[in-house]
C-alpha cells in the first residue's frame, strides 16, 4: 500500500459507488440497493447488486464483488494504484506525491514498451499483408475462404519471403533498440554472430489481443504443409499464454449467452465470419484453470468445439471437469465427420452449424460415449465394467433428479434395462468404496483405489472426481438422496461422509451402519435453506444476499469438514456486521484467532479491529485492507451471506448455532492444561443456554 489509509477513505467516500457504477451500468432500485446486468459476465437477468449504505457490489452470478476501487480496478482493468488515481481526479482530490519504486517503473516501463512494439509489429505485417510482398499471403486467405472485411477484423498480416529481415530493419527505422527487440519474442537471435533475424518468415500473421484490444504476441502459419504448421511468439512480460484467449476481445461483446471455445485460430475465424461471433480459442496450448477463470468471467456456459480426433476428444475430456471446477456448465459441439469448425462451415454452412450448436451434446453424455470406446463390448465382463463405471459417474451427481434423468437417458442410449443400472446406481451410493476419493485425492491414489475401474480411464486421463465416486454429493448443503435402498420409505441423505436418515418429517433416524452427523441440531441445509440459486431476499430489508458457499466441486482440496467451518465463520462474520450489537456476546466467547489463519481469519481480525474501535463495521474499508481483487471478492461474499431463517426467532437460533459451530472448531489447546480445559467446558455449558436477542 502506498497511500495511508486516510487518504484511501477519503477517495472512496467522495466516490459514492452508485454514482460510479452507474456511470457504466443502469441500475435499478431494488429495496435497500440498486441491481443491474453484470458488466463482469454475460447475463439476461441482473443479479449485479449495489449497495448504497455498505458501498459495495456483488454478482450473485459470477461472485464478483468489491468497493468503489475495485469495480474501477475490474471494470477498466486498473491495477490498484491507477483506480485510485481515476477517482481522485474524478473527485478533484489531489493525491500527495508516491514515490514509485524502480521496480514498478521498471516494470511499467517494460510492459509498455513491450506492447508498443507489438503495435509497430502488427502494423508491419498487416501492411505487408496488402503490399505486392503479401500476395502470396493474400491469397492463401482467400483461398480459405476470408473476405477482406474479415481479415480486416482479425488484423491478419504477412510476413513477407523477402527480405527476411523485414520487421527488424522497420524497428530500427523505428529507433527501437536491439535489447528491447530481443525480449519481444519477434526475433530470432544468431547467439554465435550475435545477430538477429525475423522470426516470423514467410508466414500468415494472426495477431493476438488482449481484452483492451492490444496486441499481446502473434500466431503465424506456413501456408503449405511445412512445419511447424503454427508459429507463436514466447511468453513475454506481455504474453500470458494461459491467461487469455484468441478472440475474446470480441467475443465478449456477443449477445448470446454462452461461448464457444475452439481448438485453432482458423477455427475462431470461420466461425466468426459465419455469424458465431462468440468464438474464442486457447493460444496453441491446452486448456488452464486460467482460462477457464477468464471464461467464467464473462459465461456460464461453455460450447466445446474441439477437434473430432483423438487428440481433440482426450483435449475435451481434459476440458470438462476444469470447465466445471470454474462454475461453468460445458456442452460438446459435434464435428463429425469434420475434423475441426472451419471444415463443417466450409462444407456444410452456416445453417448446419447452428443447428449443431443447438444440439451439442451434455457432457456427461459425451463421457460416457468417450469411454465406451475403451470396452469390449463382445466381452460381458468389460461390458459390465463399462455399467459400473457409467453408474459411478451417474452416482457422482448431486440431486436424485439428475441421476435420474441421467439413467433414463443412459438407458436409452445404450439398450440397458433401467431397473439394472439403478441397481449399479444405488450400490455405488449406498458404498462410495474409495475413502479416500472424497477428500481430493490425486488421480493416482484413485487409480489405485479403483484398480478395476482404470481400463476406462487410463487412455483420457479423467480429472480426478469424475470416478465413480461420491464427491459429488459431498456438498452439505445438497444432499443425496437414495430411492430403492435398503430402507424403503426412508430416504438416506448423504453428506460429504456422513449419513443421516430424514423420516417423513424431517428430523429421520439413522440410516443402517452410517457413521452420523455429530450434532444433528446443526443441519446447515435445514438451517440456512439452500436452493439452487444460491441467493435469497431478505424479507426484512430487501437486500439481496448469497447461500454460504457450499463445499462444492471447486474446492476439492479441503475437506467438507474444513469448509463447514468456514461456512459458519463467514456466517458469524456476516452476523456481527449486520447485528454489532450481538459483538460483545459473541467475542466473550470467539476470539479472532478462533476463526483460522486464511482469508476468513483475516478479515475476522480486521472486522474485530473495527468493531472494538468504533462499535460498527464499515465494509467498504475491511476489502480495502485485502490488496489483492481476488481476496476482496472472496471478503465480499462475507457480507452477501446469510441465512434464510424466516423469523427473527429463528434467526436468533441460527446464530446462537452458528455460534456453537464456531467455538467448537476453534483450536482448544491440548487438553493437558487442567483449567483451561475447565473455563472451556464452562463456557460450553453457558453458550448451550446462552439466549441471543436481536
Ligand atoms: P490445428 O492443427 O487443429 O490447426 O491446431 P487448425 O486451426 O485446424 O489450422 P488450419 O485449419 O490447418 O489452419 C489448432 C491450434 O493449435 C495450435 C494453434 O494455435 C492452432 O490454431 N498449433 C497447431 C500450434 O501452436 N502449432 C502447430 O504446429 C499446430
Ligand atoms: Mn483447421
Amino acid at each position: 500500500m502506498y497511500y495511508s489509509e486516510e487518504i484511501l477513505d477519503q477517495v472512496r467516500t467522495a466516490n459514492d459507488i452508485v454514482d460510479v457504477i452507474g456511470q457504466s451500468v443502469q441500475l435499478k432500485r431494488a429495496g435497500s440497493n440498486y441491481v443491474g446486468l453484470c458488466p463482469f459476465h454475460n447475463e439476461k437477468t441482473p443479479s449485479f447488486s449495489v449497495s448504497r449504505p455498505k458501498q459495495m457490489y456483488y454478482c450473485f452470478g459470477c461472485h464478483k464483488g468489491g468497493n468503489v476501487i475495485t469495480f474501477v480496478e475490474e471494470y477498466n482493468n486498473m491495477n490498484f494504484l491507477e483506480a485510485v488515481g481515476f477517482l481522485a481526479e474524478r473527485a478533484g482530490i489531489r493525491l500527495p506525491e508516491r514515490e514509485i519504486t524502480d521496480a514498478e517503473r521498471q516494470s511499467r516501463d517494460e510492459r509498455t514498451k513491450l506492447l508498443e512494439v507489438n503495435r509497430l509489429a502488427g502494423t508491419y505485417y498487416y501492411c505487408s499483408l496488402r503490399s505486392p510482398a503479401g500476395r502470396s499471403g493474400l491469397e492463401y486467405l482467400e483461398k480459405r475462404g476470408l473476405s477482406q472485411e474479415t481479415m480486416k477484423a482479425f488484423a491478419l498480416g504477412f510476413a513477407p519471403k523477402t527480405p527476411s529481415d523485414g520487421l527488424y530493419r522497420y524497428m530500427k527505422s523505428k529507433g527501437i533498440s536491439d535489447d528491447l527487440l530481443r525480449r519481444s519474442g519477434l526475433m530470432n537471435v544468431d547467439e554465435k554472430r550475435g545477430s538477429m533475424y525475423d522470426k516470423f518468415w514467410n508466414r500468415v500473421i494472426f495477431p493476438i489481443l488482449d481484452t483492451s484490444s492490444r496486441i499481446i504476441g502473434f500466431g503465424g502459419r506456413v501456408m503449405g504443409d511445412a512445419k511447424p504448421k503454427y508459429l507463436n511468439s514466447p511468453e513475454t512480460r506481455v504474453f500470458d499464454k494461459s491467461r487469455n484467449l484468441y478472440a475474446l476481445h470480441l467475443a465478449r461483446r456477443t449477445r448470446e449467452d454462452y461461448l464457444v471455445l475452439c481448438e485453432g485460430y482458423m477455427d475462431v475465424i470461420s466461425m466468426h465470419q459465419a455469424g458465431f461471433t462468440n468464438a474464442v480459442a486457447s493460444l496453441g496450448t491446452s486448456l488452464t484453470p486460467g482460462h477457464c477463470s477468464l471464461l467464467a468471467r464473462y459465461t456460464r456456459r461453455v460450447v466445446l468445439s474441439y477437434d473430432s480426433d483423438k487428440a481433440g476428444v482426450a483435449a475435451a475430456m481434459r476440458a470438462i471437469p476444469m470447465l466445471q471446477r470454474a462454475g461453468i456448465t460445458p456442452k460438446i459441439l459435434r464435428l463429425d465427420p469434420y475434423k475441426d469448425p472451419d471444415e463443417l462451415i466450409q462444407a456444410l454452412g452456416h445453417d448446419a452449424m447452428r443447428e449443431r450448436l443447438e444440439r451439442a451434446q451434455n457432457a456427461l453424455m459425451f463421457e460416457i460415449e468417450v469411454t465406451k470406446r475403451d470396452y469390449d463390448w463382445n466381452d460381458p465382463d468389460s461390458k459390465t465394467r463399462f455399467f459400473e463405471n457409467t453408474a459411478g459417474r451417474i452416482a457422482a451427481l448431486e440431486t436424485e433428479m439428475e441421476r435420474q434423468n441421467y439413467i433414463d437417458a443412459v438407458c436409452r442410449e445404450y439398450m440397458v434395462d433401467r431397473r439394472q443400472l439403478q441397481e449399479l446406481v444405488t450400490r455405488r451410493l449406498v458404498n462410495p468404496l474409495p475413502e479416500d476419493s472424497r477428500s481430493g485425492s490425486t488421480w493416482t491414489e484413485q487409480r489405485q483405489s479403483f484398480p478395476r475401474q482404470t481400463s476406462g480411464f487410463a487412455s483420457f486421463g479423467t480429472a480426478p472426481g469424475q470416478t465413480a465416486s461420491l464427491q459429488g454429493s459431498s456438498s452439505p448443503g445438497q444432499s443425496a438422496s437414495l430411492q430403492g435402498s435398503s430402507s424403503p420409505g426412508q430416504d438416506v441423505a448423504l453428506q460429504g461422509g456422513f449419513a443421516v436418515g430424514y423420516g417423513p418429517d424431517g428430523n429421520g433416524s439413522q440410516g443402517p451402519g452410517w457413521d452420523t452427523v455429530p450434532d444433528m441440531d446443526y443441519d446447515p441445509a435445514a438451517l440456512y435453506g439452500y436452493d439452487d440459486s444460491g441467493f435469497y431476499e431478505d424479507g426484512e430489508t430487501g437486500e439481496m444476499f448469497q447461500a454460504p458457499p457450499t463445499a462444492t466441486r471447486k474446492n476439492r482440496s479441503v475437506s467438507v469438514r474444513e469448509q463447514g467451518d468456514d461456512i459458519s465463520r463467514r456466517l458469524l462474520l456476516n452476523y456481527i456486521c449486520r447485528y454489532p450489537a450481538i459483538f460483545a456476546t459473541i467475542s466473550r466467547f470467539v476470539k479472532p484467532e478462533d476463526f483460522g489463519d486464511g482469508l476468513t481469519g483475516q478479515a475476522a481480525r480486521v472486522i474485530y479491529g473495527q468493531m472494538q474501535r468504533k462499535g460498527s463495521v464499515d465494509e467498504a474499508s475491511v476489502l480495502s485492507s485485502f490488496p489483492e481483487a481476488q481476496d476482496q471478492t472472496q471478503i465480499a461474499g462475507i457480507f452477501h451471506t446469510l441465512d434464510q431463517a424466516s423469523s427473527g426467532k429463528d434467526r436468533e437460533k441460527a446464530i446462537r448455532e452458528t455460534l456453537i459451530k464456531v467455538f467448537s472448531a476453534a483450536p482448544s489447546g491440548d487438553g493437558t492444561d487442567l483449567n483451561q480445559v475447565i473455563a472451556r467446558k464452562k463456557q460450553e455449558a453457558e453458550l448451550r443456554k446462552l439466549q441471543i436477542i436481536l
